[in-house]
C-alpha cells in the first residue's frame, strides 16, 4: 500500500505539475482502484495523506475562521504601460539600479487561498478573507485533484504557501449548461463559480465541481533557501505543487510590458481566465529592501488586461426578426468599451432569458465579451434602480410586418407567423420552390436573393406573375435560363395538394404530415377551415401541430397568399384516399451512405409514395436499412439489432415497377 501510494503520488506530480504523464489514464485508474481495494480490506492502514483521501468530509454548519500564518497581501494595479513604467522608476530609484530583473506571471482570476503543510502533509487551508483571517476550507481544498495531500522530496517541517483556486473555462461552461437544464441560476463567470464551489459547506459538492489550483508564493518555509521568486516557484514544483507554466524572467521592464501584450493575445487559448500579468521583482533580497506600503508590496504590480466586463445602461430593447421568423430581443446600450471594442448592442436571446435575469429598460447592467463572442448581458445592477425602469414584453405583432406573433407552449422562441414577412420571405420562397414542395427547377438561392432585394417578388404568389422582362433584367440571367425558369414555374401550377401544403412552410408540417393532411382534408379550403379540434382528430396530428396549422391560417396575410396562388391557376389533382394498401405499407426504412445517383429526398419520397416510412436512426422498429456507399455507424447498429440490410440495387428494385 505504501508503494502504491508513492507511485500514485509520483504519477500525479508528473500529470499535474510537469504536465508529462508517463502512464495512461487507464493505468492510473487501475493503480488507484487497487489502492482503494486494499484500503477497504485494511482500513487500519489508511493514512490521512493517501491519494484516495481526496473525498472531503461530512457537511459543516458553518466555516471556522482561521488566522493566516502569514498575512495575505494585495497588489497595486496598473492599467497601462505608463503606470508600469512609473512602478519601474520607483523600484530602480529605491534599489539604486538601472535595470531590474523581473519575473512575470499570469494573474489567475480565481480566489486566493493560503495552505499549510506540516511535516509534508496538508494540514489546513483558508480563503483570503480580509488578508488576516479567512475561512477554513480545508475539507474542500482536499477535494482539489491537482493539490497533493503530501509533498514530495524533503520540504521543511512547516510550509506556508499561497495560490489561486480556479475553475477551467471548460468546466465552467459544462456546469452552467447543466444548471440551465435544471433551471438553476447560472454563474456569471468562472471566478464566481470557483468561489461558490469552494465555499460549500458540503465538500461533496466542491468535489463534483472539479476545481484546480496554481500556487504562486511561499509565505514561509524555514530551512528552505530560495534566493528569488523563480527559485521559489521551482521549489514549489519540486514539492509537487502545481505552478502555472506561462511564467518568464526578464531583464528590464520593457520585456515584461511586451510579454503582457503577447499574453493578452493568447488569453483566449488558455483554459482558465486571467485578468492581467503580475510583475514581481525577482530577487528576494531586493524585495526585502523594497518592503511594503500598507497592505501591498512595493516589489510587485498587477498589470491588468482590458476588462472583458463593463457596466453600462440599457437605453431600449428592440426586436429583431430572423430568417426563420424568430423574434430576438436586443438591448441597445450606451456605448461602452469591453475588451478593447465598443459595444452598444447585446442579444437578450428571448423573453424567458429577460425574465430570468430580470433585465429592464433603463437598467444599469454588466456586459461581457468572452473571447470573440457576441457581447452579452450578465446581469442588471439592481442596486442602481431608480424605479423608472420598464419591464419588456415581446410584442404580439411582428415589428417588421405587423404579422401575428405566436409562441408555442413549452418553447422559448416567439415567431412571426406571416409567411411573407420581409424578414423571412427568402426562406419561404426557397422552401416553396424546393424539390419536395413545388419543385421549381432553376430558382436557386442567389436568384431568390435578387428577386426579393430588387423588390420584384414580395410573396410566393408573385412568382406566378413574373415575366420574361422581369427575369432578363436581373444580373447574369440569360434569356434561355429565364425562359426555362418561367416554364418550370408554369409546370408547378399542376401539383399535388400534399406538395402545396408542404410548400407553405407551416411549422411542424413536413412532407409526410402534408400528405396525411391532404388525404384527410382533400381540399385546401377544408384544411383552412379546420378547427384545432378537427385537426387533432387526424392520426399523427397532436395539439402542438394543430395549433401551428390553425395559427398559420389565422394570419390573414397567409390566407391572402393562398387565395392569390389559386387565382394564379394552381390546380391539384384530387389526392386519392388510400384504400388499397401500398406495397411498402407499414415498412420502415433507414438510409446510410450515399445512394449513387439517387438523392435521399427522392428515395424518401419513393418509399412514402408506396406507403412506407423513413426514419433517421436505427431502432427495433426499423424493417430495412438501405446501405449505400461509405455507410456510417447505422450499419453496425443494424447488424447488432439483426435488421434486414438492403443493398442499393435491391432497394431500387423494391421501389421500381419490376420489383413489385
Ligand atoms: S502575488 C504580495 N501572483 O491577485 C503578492 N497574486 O491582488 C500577493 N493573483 O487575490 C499576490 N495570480 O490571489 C500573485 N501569480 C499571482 C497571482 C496573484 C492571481 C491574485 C491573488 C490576489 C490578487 C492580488
Amino acid at each position: 500500500m505504501r508503494r502504491l501510494r508513492e507511485e500514485i503520488r509520483e504519477h500525479n506530480y508528473r500529470y499535474y505539475v510537469l504536465d508529462a504523464p508517463v502512464i495512461s489514464d487507464r493505468e492510473w485508474d487501475t493503480m488507484f482502484r487497487r489502492l482503494q481495494d486494499l484500503e477497504a480490506m485494511y482500513p487500519d492502514l489508511v493514512t490521512p495523506d493517501s491519494p484516495t483521501q481526496k473525498v472531503g468530509a461530512p457537511p459543516l454548519d458553518e466555516f471556522k475562521t482561521v488566522e493566516h500564518a502569514v498575512p495575505m497581501l494585495s497588489l497595486q494595479n496598473a492599467f497601462d504601460a505608463g503606470e508600469v513604467a512609473e512602478f519601474d522608476r520607483r523600484v530602480r530609484k529605491m534599489l539604486g539600479k538601472d535595470r531590474i530583473e523581473y519575473i512575470a506571471e499570469p494573474k489567475i482570476d480565481g480566489l486566493a487561498v493560503q495552505l499549510v503543510y506540516r511535516d509534508g502533509v496538508f494540514l489546513r487551508g483558508a480563503t483570503r478573507g480580509d488578508g488576516r483571517v479567512g475561512e477554513d476550507v480545508t475539507s474542500n481544498l482536499k477535494t482539489i485533484k491537482p493539490l497533493p495531500l503530501k509533498l514530495r522530496g524533503k520540504p521543511p517541517a512547516e510550509v506556508v504557501v499561497s495560490g489561486e483556486v480556479y475553475m477551467s473555462k471548460t468546466d465552467f461552461a459544462a456546469l452552467n449548461r447543466k444548471r440551465e437544464q435544471e433551471g438553476e441560476p447560472l454563474f456569471a463567470n468562472p471566478r464566481n463559480a470557483a468561489a461558490g464551489s469552494l465555499r460549500q459547506l458540503d465538500s461533496s459538492i466542491t468535489r463534483a465541481r472539479n476545481l484546480k489550483i496554481f500556487l504562486y508564493a511561499i509565505g514561509s518555509a524555514d530551512g528552505a533557501e530560495f534566493k528569488s521568486q523563480y527559485e521559489a516557484l521551482e521549489g514549489l514544483k519540486s514539492w509537487g505543487l502545481p505552478v502555472n507554466r506561462e511564467i518568464e524572467v526578464f531583464e528590464g521592464i520593457d520585456a515584461a510590458v511586451e510579454f503582457h501584450a503577447r499574453l493578452e493575445k493568447r488569453r483566449k487559448e488558455l483554459d482558465y481566465e486571467i485578468d492581467g500579468l503580475v510583475i514581481k521583482v525577482n530577487s528576494f533580497a531586493e524585495q526585502e529592501t523594497l518592503g511594503q506600503i500598507s497592505r501591498s508590496p512595493r516589489w510587485a504590480i498587477a498589470y491588468k488586461f482590458e476588462p472583458e466586463q463593463a457596466t453600462t445602461v440599457i437605453k431600449d430593447i428592440v426586436v429583431q426578426v430572423g430568417r426563420t421568423g424568430a423574434l430576438t430581443p436586443v438591448a441597445i446600450m450606451e456605448p461602452v468599451q469591453v475588451g478593447g471594442v465598443t459595444v452598444e448592442r447585446a442579444t437578450l436571446h428571448n423573453q424567458d432569458e429577460i425574465d430570468r435575469k430580470d433585465v429592464r429598460i433603463g437598467d444599469t447592467v454588466i456586459v461581457q465579451r468572452a473571447g470573440d463572442v457576441i457581447p452579452e448581458i450578465v446581469r442588471p445592477v439592481k442596486e442602481k434602480r431608480t424605479g423608472r425602469e420598464r419591464k419588456f414584453h415581446i410584442p404580439e405583432k411582428c415589428p417588421v410586418c405587423g404579422g401575428k406573433v405566436y409562441r408555442e407552449p413549452g418553447e422559448v422562441v416567439a415567431r412571426c407567423t406571416n409567411m411573407s414577412c420581409p424578414a423571412m420571405i427568402k426562406q419561404t420562397i426557397r422552401h416553396f420552390a424546393s424539390k419536395g414542395a413545388m419543385d421549381i427547377d432553376g430558382l436557386g438561392s442567389k436568384l431568390v436573393d435578387q428577386l426579393v432585394d430588387k423588390g420584384v417578388v414580395h410573396t410566393v404568389a408573385d412568382l406566378y406573375a413574373l415575366t420574361l422582362d422581369d427575369l432578363v433584367a436581373l444580373d447574369r440571367l440569360a434569356e434561355k435560363s429565364s425562359r426555362n425558369l418561367l416554364e418550370a414555374i408554369d409546370r408547378s401550377r399542376r401539383t399535388t395538394l400534399a406538395r402545396f401544403i408542404y410548400g407553405l412552410g407551416i411549422r411542424h408540417v413536413g412532407e409526410h404530415l402534408a400528405q396525411v393532411l391532404a388525404e384527410r382534408f382533400q381540399t385546401i379550403d377544408a384544411l383552412e377551415k379546420a378547427t384545432v379540434e378537427d385537426l387533432v382528430e387526424v392520426d399523427e396530428v397532436g395539439p402542438r401541430v394543430a395549433e401551428s396549422i390553425r395559427n398559420f391560417f389565422d394570419e390573414p396575410r397567409n390566407k391572402h397568399v393562398v387565395d392569390e396562388l389559386l387565382a394564379h391557376g394552381l390546380r391539384f389533382g384530387k389526392p386519392a384516399r388510400r384504400t388499397a394498401p401500398g406495397p411498402l405499407d407499414g415498412k420502415v426504412f433507414v438510409f446510410t451512405g450515399s445512394l449513387g445517383d439517387m438523392k435521399r429526398g427522392d428515395a424518401k419520397r419513393l418509399v412514402e409514395a408506396l406507403g412506407g416510412a423513413v426514419a433517421s436512426s436505427v431502432s427495433k422498429k426499423v424493417d430495412y436499412v438501405v446501405v449505400g456507399e461509405d455507410p456510417g455507424s447505422k450499419l453496425d447498429r443494424a447488424r447488432e439489432l439483426g435488421i434486414q440490410i438492403v443493398a442499393e440495387d435491391e432497394f431500387k428494385k423494391m421501389v421500381s415497377r419490376e420489383g413489385r
